[in-house]
């Protein structure tokens, strides 16, 4: 043999070896697999603390002179003293939400008194006040009088619904000593405390950043779990004061029945608003599983319904009533996502007559063109809804078609399916025949505007108003050239950065099957927010400008924006049913589709529960191999998809019997297995050619 063919034959023996090692790594890794059933592997990454009781982690400023200030973080030593006029900023290294207690050892005299201030953001830290919880002003200091050593527990009204800083000011002459400041944590309030954070799921790839990202979406989910009672009590609705006035601020407003409801922020609004829950819960369904608490917040909702027109409200008690078509819509796609992921027919069957009432109020706004013509201005706080708007035409399009696979689901003979179908069909057709313009490769928000929404667009792919492949993927590049360095901007919102439209444009890509652009929006838009030295590096904001300041284009005050907003969480479970491609097809489980989509990436290993059971994959892509192992409940059955190699393929499956199957496809086709039994698989795809 020539040199040039030792040297070949050694490439070829490297390149096995190198395969075996890695299988058999696999192996090693199912069995560890097979072992730990329930946990999560990646326990490390998880952001929720393991008990209720949060210490402050770091001095952050001192003002004044408090001696022996390191007691408040360490424990231990003799009490802090805060000495005449003073103040001291406690950071607790992520954003927290909870009760303030402070252990008070001694004062000079009955005159003392200690204020405490909060801020989720460094920029908003101030002895004046909190950040702001409304339209206008700050939220005024809360005051704690000490006139005798004991612990103080600041009252469940003023729970702070998040907050990474804590002040604590002194303004007179004398001293008061503290020995101990702890915050209690109140969100999830009907977890256990060391259930926190027992997920249910969990995602790894080879990128640390979106690894973070992922558990980071999910925490923010969880801060935005409240006890019911705790909400918004709409003290300053109609109120007006300049701006960086303190002002009163309660969190004893009742937005839900039960013991725990999901809000929009956690900080404020404190209300329930279905487009945050759309975001939010399968980003629950992906961690934590916790879809009473979705239950509770649809309740809400529903019991908010007219039942003389079938309208649903814009937002949960106590916000006065109000009427948006996409939030009405949302509350619709909410409910059937609820019965798609816990599988309670029965719950839904409850509310099914309600969603029937809700859909025709829908589809009597529907005028001659075909299309729905909105008339409420309410959306996200983009502006310009009106008309035959492309969000608001693709969502009922989206509701029509879920309406109908419920209601064949159900056996539901009564429910007018032909209708629904035609109904469909004729806003499909005259929305692409009125509102899609080729020249730019995007839908216009509606017949008299040239503008191009990023909510519509995204929405026009994820419902499938779109009619082929390439018009999704015209979408897909076109909005991918209005990236800049922050992010991707909404037009619709005066080009504000809103992580929720972003969120909904990062499944439009999956939906396009672009993985690749998917990854990058994640790293440019929720990777620039983890890192920004003004943000939580724990939770994600609600929205901020173009330049990446900490202004949201909605608002004049700038100290109200929320930073843990459960819309803003999309990447967890993108990553999870789009990334590592995990789709749930019927109620809880019954039918699933695994169809992993890594872009760049070369690992995702994850996986998450349902009533019926585990859902996982882990997929290692090289460039001449695919390794997929799957594992799904028994008595389930699915679809397994992988992506093609770039070269001629062979794909060897292992099933639960043990039962080995050859697959052959030529270059650029997919691997498909349909109507796999539940259980666990192992496929391997080579390069043979
Ligand atoms: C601070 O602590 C040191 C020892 O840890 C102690 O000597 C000192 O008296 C304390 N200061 C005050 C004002 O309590
Ligand atoms: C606090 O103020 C009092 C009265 O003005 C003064 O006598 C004392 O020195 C001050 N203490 C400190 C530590 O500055
Ligand atoms: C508290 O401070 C007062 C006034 O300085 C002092 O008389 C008293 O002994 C102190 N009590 C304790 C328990 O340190
Ligand atoms: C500490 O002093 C700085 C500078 O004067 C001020 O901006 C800040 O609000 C003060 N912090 C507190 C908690 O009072
Ligand atoms: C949560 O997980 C921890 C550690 O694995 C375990 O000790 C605890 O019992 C679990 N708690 C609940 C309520 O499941
Ligand atoms: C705010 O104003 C609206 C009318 O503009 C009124 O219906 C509502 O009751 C007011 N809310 C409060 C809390 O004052
Ligand atoms: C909230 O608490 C404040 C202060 O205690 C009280 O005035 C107000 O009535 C409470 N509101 C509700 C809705 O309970
Ligand atoms: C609580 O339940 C009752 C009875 O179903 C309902 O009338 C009420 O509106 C609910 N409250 C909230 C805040 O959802
Ligand atoms: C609908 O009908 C099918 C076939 O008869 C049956 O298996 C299923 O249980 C029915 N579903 C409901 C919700 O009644
Ligand atoms: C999407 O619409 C096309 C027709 O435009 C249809 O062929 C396809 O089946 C639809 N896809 C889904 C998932 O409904
Ligand atoms: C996918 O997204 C990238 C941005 O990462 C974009 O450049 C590309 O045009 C998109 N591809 C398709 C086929 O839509
Ligand atoms: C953070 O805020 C400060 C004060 O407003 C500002 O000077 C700084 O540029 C901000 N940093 C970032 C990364 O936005």
């Amino acid at each position: 043999m020539s040199n040039a063919r030792y040297y070949l034959f050694f490439v070829l023996c490297l390149q096995w070896l190198s395969q075996v090692c890695d299988i058999f790594y696999q192996r090693v890794q199912w069995i560890k697999d097979l072992v730990q059933v329930s946990a999560n592997p990646y326990q490390h990454y998880i952001i929720a603390p393991d008990s209720r009781t949060l210490y402050p982690t770091a001095i952050s400023k001192i003002n004044g002179t408090i001696e022996n200030a390191s007691r408040l973080i360490r424990k231990e030593g003799n009490p802090a003293v805060f000495n005449n006029v003073s103040a001291v900023t406690l950071d607790f290294g992520k954003n927290i939400a909870g009760l303030v207690s402070l252990a008070i050892a001694n004062t000079t005299d009955e005159t003392q008194s200690i204020g405490i201030t909060f801020s989720e953001s460094p920029q908003w830290i101030s002895g004046l006040g909190s950040d702001a919880t409304a339209e206008k002003g700050i939220d005024e200091t809360f005051w704690i009088e000490t006139p005798s050593p004991g612990l103080y527990l600041v009252p469940r009204e003023h729970e702070r619904g998040a907050f990474r800083y804590l002040s604590m000011i002194h303004k007179s002459v004398g001293e008061v000593k503290v020995s101990q400041v702890t915050t209690h944590f109140t969100a999830m309030p009907h977890y256990d405390e060391d259930q926190l954070r027992n997920y249910t799921g969990y995602f790894h790839c080879d990128d640390e950043l979106l690894n973070h990202i992922w558990y980071a979406g999910a925490y923010t989910v969880q801060l935005c779990t409240i006890e019911p009672k705790h909400g918004n009590s709409m003290v300053h609705l109609n109120e007006t004061v300049p701006s960086g006035t303190p002002r009163t601020w309660y969190n004893n407003g009742t937005i839900a029945n039960g013991t725990s409801a999901l809000v929009d922020g956690a900080k404020r609004d404190r209300l329930i608003f279905s487009a945050d829950t759309f975001i939010a819960l399968p980003s629950i369904v992906s961690s934590t599983y916790d879809l009473f608490t979705v239950r509770n917040s649809l309740d809400s909702l529903f019991a908010r319904q007219d039942r003389s027109t079938g309208q649903l409200p814009y937002v949960g008690a106590p916000y006065p009533w109000v009427y948006s078509t996409t939030y009405h819509l949302y509350t619709l796609v909410c409910l059937a996502d609820y019965y798609l992921f816990s599988g309670d027919a029965e719950y839904f069957a409850s509310l099914w007559p309600q969603f029937k009432l809700a859909l025709d109020f829908s589809l009597r706004a529907i005028d001659s063109t075909g299309l729905i013509s909105v008339d409420s201005p309410h959306d996200w706080l983009r502006f310009g809804m009106g008309g035959h708007n492309i969000e608001a035409n693709a969502m009922l399009y989206y509701v029509l078609c879920r309406s109908i696979a419920v209601a064949r689901l159900r056996n539901d003979t009564a429910a007018p399916i032909i209708a629904w179908k035609q109904k469909g069909d004729r806003i499909k057709s005259a929305a692409n025949a009125y509102l899609w313009d080729p020249p730019t490769g995007l839908y216009r928000d509606n017949m008299s505007t040239t503008l191009a929404p990023q909510d519509g667009n995204a929405w026009a792919v994820l419902s499938n108003l779109t009619q082929s492949d390439e018009q999704r993927a015209v979408i897909s590049s076109t909005l991918a050239r209005r990236w800049v360095a922050t992010g991707a901007p909404s037009p619709e919102a005066h080009y504000a950065m809103s992580p929720f439209a972003s969120g909904l444009e990062l499944q439009a890509h999956l939906r396009a099957e672009n993985a690749t652009g998917a990854l990058e929006l994640m790293r440019r838009m929720w990777g620039f927010m983890l890192r920004n030295e003004n943000m939580t590096g724990s939770t994600f904001v609600e929205g901020y400008s173009l330049d990446g300041s900490l202004r949201y284009a909605p608002y004049q005050n700038d100290a109200k924006l929320s930073h843990a907003h459960g819309w803003s969480s999309s990447p967890t479970s993108s990553l999870m049913f789009g990334v590592a491609g995990i789709r749930i097809l019927a109620p809880g489980g019954r039918r699933w589709s695994i169809e992993p989509m890594l872009g760049d990436l070369k690992l995702v290993d994850a996986a998450f529960r349902t009533v019926l059971g585990r859902f996982g994959v882990r997929v290692t892509k090289r460039r001449t191999y695919t390794k997929a192992l799957i594992h799904t409940p028994a008595g389930t059955v699915g679809k397994l998809r992988l992506e093609p190699l770039e070269c001629d393929n062979v794909a060897e499956a292992w099933g639960r019997q043990g039962v080995r199957i050859k697959l052959r496809s030529r270059a650029g086709e997919q691997i498909e297995m349909d109507e796999i039994e539940g259980g666990r698989w192992e496929v391997v795809i080579i390069c043979v050619g």
